[in-house]
């Protein structure tokens, strides 16, 4: 990650309007902040430095300061805010208007999960927007001149954008000029700030508008009165729209993620609240955007318009969606609708393809699921008023992520936070960020895992052992808390290492049954994720030279595989309770021997079978059900699960024109009934990593890919198969193919620096240096 540089200096004052008031929960009118100057001499550079509580976007005679949106982004206010820098030497003038508009975002807007009855909160960081900024001219004669926010700026919460809101959208008059109405402004006034972080330099990656895909018009929706554009993709961002409109006509954009009519009869699967049934609804209507899913989000757009053509896109905000609906205008004056990807700018290193289309569009899923929750931290969906930084779900698709995104300063900013935000006894927020005071804050499997998985998958594909260095004491005060936990139930099962208490997410989203059943398997996925967890502490430990702790974890690993083996398997050598969750985790994480586990992986296979050849995992298991069955001899059973299309499957979304990851495996069911469901969350996108290890078989064998192995595992009736992956060394690239007599040709390049280990399916090795090769 890139450097932390703290912003000192500065001759600038926050400054806010400390008469506005709002209430919870709602969020703020967006402040505009204004300073006119005057350049009384020939100026040759000027520089800002901008921050904000709130999110910003600037303007400078007119034109727009940078290209990224939300800025400072989201961190750990308590600790940590981000200032951006900015060169305006191009759009200053003699005489000069810098505006800049504050939204609530984050830090005041409105969240959620802080509050028990609400659900929802504003106020987080900063009760009112807020404002620090200093613009630093400098002149022909060498003098320079420094412009920071003072009492001599002004405020006014009259401008264009009339609302904006993380879930509800934004409101925005176009009709509304602001130099032409001197009565709005107010001074400004200097305050101090209620959090005091630390003021850094930009360290994470900006988010910017990426891919712009065209709407196309489906049909009128009359119950709505609105015409349904879709953009033929799941996406988080924003429409921009180009039309012909009269001064004061309104124009609204709602988003949804599915097209749905009523259902006669019946209630939706699932919902607490009173919802009719719907289904899915295909692209000639008639039906309207279904808009249940998105809980008590909005995302509505409204756009009041002046005199003749003109286009507008929102700034301060984004949406998840696939479909939007556009009321208020007639069709001809809808001249163009365009969707535009908001997300972090991530650089993609990573490509899979083979012969069979279906596993494409999955990559395709997997890339989209990633691109829509990357937007500036990691989050669960992009759509309902959820989008927060659930650390259980980036735990469990980091290593598939890191396979297709350089996530460095990306995942390294959030792990910063992670840091900051750990309790003092060992404990993981859900949620990072997490809202001051307001977030539950546990040392659970898989979600507080996140502090070991997230920076081991990063170090398995940078090689950054330093990293490893900086959060190896979260990791360590993390699991002492763990052992601990577990020593609580000693008792109960005459061991110490069985880890139940306080509480586990377990088999999380699971097909089966509902939450209470998910959560009862906590003990067996517990134990099993903190052996796993042991056991990359000790290879922590031995790349940071912590060599006691290193033999000490390993040790813990086997005490508590063998302690899960004792309490949860019977003497055949099968699980006492079965569910394949159970059967998957072993098998996984390597618990026990190579005999126990192979009784484990077919009786899996077995039961996968029994279940119509579908999974019945959730969360924790799905990862890794695929490499459970392959490296246990059932490579067979993992390629008829990944090929499954029926029931709890990936490719039963793709049947059901899923272009990302759904967040329950029956979100749809087999009619099309809704249930209630994200239909953007990327946890089950984490079989990519099967197409990158054993598909096209690319795992670095030295974290960095220094050496690597490529050792595929051809199946499926796949006739070939390729990946590409720029690892720290450059590009390593493996194509497989299958000839008619199934004889098995492969390609791989290998970079300058790094060392290859060909094994191929028939078993014979070699080793490849750098350069192409073709076998
Ligand atoms: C989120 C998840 C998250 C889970 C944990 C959900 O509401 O969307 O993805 O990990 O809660 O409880």
């Amino acid at each position: 990650m890139k450097a932390l540089q703290e912003e000192t200096n500065w001759r600038a004052q926050w400054i806010s309007d400390l008469s506005y008031r709002f209430e919870r929960p709602e969020s703020p009118v967006p402040f505009v902040f204004q300073k006119v100057f005057r350049c009384e001499k020939k100026a040759v550079a000027a520089k800002a430095r901008i921050t904000a509580f709130g999110i910003y976007e600037g303007e400078l005679n007119g034109k727009r300061i940078g290209e990224a949106y939300f800025a400072p982004g989201f961190t750990s206010y308590e600790h940590i805010l981000q200032v951006q820098t900015y060169d305006l030497t191009d759009a200053l003038e003699e005489e000069n208007r810098l505006r800049i508009t504050v939204a609530g975002g984050w830090a005041v807007g409105r969240t959620t999960y802080v509050d028990d009855t609400t659900h929802s909160y504003s106020k987080m960081a900063a009760d009112a927007p807020a404002l620090l900024a200093e613009i630093r001219v400098t002149y022909a004669d060498g003098t320079e001149e420094i412009i920071g926010t003072d009492d001599s700026w002004q405020v006014t919460q009259e401008g264009p954008v009339r609302f904006a809101d993380w879930y509800d959208g934004e409101i925005y008059d176009a009709r509304i000029a602001l130099l032409a109405d001197d009565a709005a402004w107010k001074p400004a006034q200097p305050m101090t700030p209620r959090l005091s972080p630390m003021l850094a330099g930009q360290y994470g990656p900006e988010v910017t508008a990426h891919e712009r895909l065209e709407g196309k018009e489906l049909f009128f929706d009359d119950i709505n009165g609105e015409w349904i554009y879709d953009f033929g993709q799941n996406i988080a961002g924003v429409v921009e729209l180009k039309l012909n409109g009269k001064k004061g006509q309104t124009v609204r954009v709602r988003h949804a993620e599915l097209l749905a009519k009523h259902a006669p009869g019946g209630m939706t699967p699932t919902y607490p609240a009173d919802i009719p049934k719907f289904t899915v609804c295909g692209p000639e209507g008639p039906g309207e955007l279904y808009v249940y899913s998105l809980r008590s989000a909005k995302q509505t757009v409204c756009y009041t318009c002046t005199d003749g053509e003109q286009r507008f896109s929102p700034t301060l905000t984004y949406m998840g969606f696939r479909y939007a609906g556009i009321s208020g205008i007639d069709a001809e004056d809808i001249l163009s609708v365009t969707a535009v990807a908001l997300y972090s700018d991530i650089p993609q290193t990573g490509s899979f393809a083979c012969s069979n289309e279906d596993l494409n569009r999955l990559q395709k899923n997997i890339e989209w699921s990633a691109k829509s929750n990357f937007v500036d931290v990691p989050t669960d969906c992009p759509q309902r008023d959820e989008r927060q930084g659930w650390t259980g779900d980036i735990a469990l698709f980091a290593d598939t992520a890191c396979f297709n995104f350089d996530l460095t300063d990306f995942l390294g900013k959030w792990l910063l936070d992670q840091k900051y935000e750990q309790g003092e006894h060992g404990e993981i927020p859900f949620v990072i960020p997490r809202r001051t005071g307001h977030t539950p804050e546990m040392v659970t499997s898989g979600w507080g895992d996140s502090c070991i998985m997230v920076p081991w998958a990063l170090y398995q594909s940078e090689g950054d052992a330093d990293l490893l260095r900086r959060q190896y004491p979260v990791m360590q005060c993390y699991m002492n808390a763990v052992e601990q936990l577990a020593a609580l139930s000693a008792e109960e099962y005459g061991t110490p290492y069985i880890w139940k208490h306080p509480f586990h997410f377990g088999d999380w989203c699971a097909p089966y049954g509902a939450v209470p059943d998910w959560l009862a398997r906590g003990p067996w996925v517990g134990t099993a994720y903190w052996a796993y967890m042991c056991r990359l502490m000790s290879r922590i430990c031995a790349v940071i030279g912590e060599d006691e702790e290193r033999a000490r974890y390993a040790k813990l690993s086997e005490e508590i595989s063998g302690a899960w083996y004792q309490t949860f398997v019977d003497e055949n050598g099968l699980l006492k309770e079965e569910f394949q969750t159970g059967y998957v985790l072993p098998l996984a994480f390597e618990l026990g021997t190579a005999e126990q586990r192979a009784v484990l992986a077919e009786r899996l296979a077995e039961m996968i079978r029994e279940n119509g050849g579908a999974l019945n995992t959730g969360f924790q298991a799905t990862p890794y059900i695929l490499f459970a069955l392959c490296d246990n001899g059932q490579a067979h059973a993992a390629y008829d699960l990944l090929l499954q299309e029926e029931g709890a499957c990936w490719l039963y979304q793709i049947r059901h024109g899923a272009t990302t990851f759904w967040e329950q495996w029956q979100a749809l069911e087999p009619d099309g009934t809704i249930r209630e469901s994200s239909y953007n969350h990327y946890a089950y996108g984490s079989v990519g990593d099967f197409f990158y290890r054993r598909i096209c078989g690319l795992e670095a064998e030295e974290a960095g890919y220094r050496t690597f192995r490529v050792k595929p595992v051809p199946g499926g009736g796949l006739t070939w198969a390729e990946c590409a992956h720029i690892c720290p060394y450059g590009e390593i690239r493996v194509r497989w193919e299958m000839d008619e007599k199934q004889a098995f040709h492969i390609r791989v390049s290998v970079p300058e620096g790094t060392e290859c280990r060909l094994v191929r399916p028939d078993g014979t090795e070699e080793t490849l240096p750098a350069g192409n090769h073709v076998r």
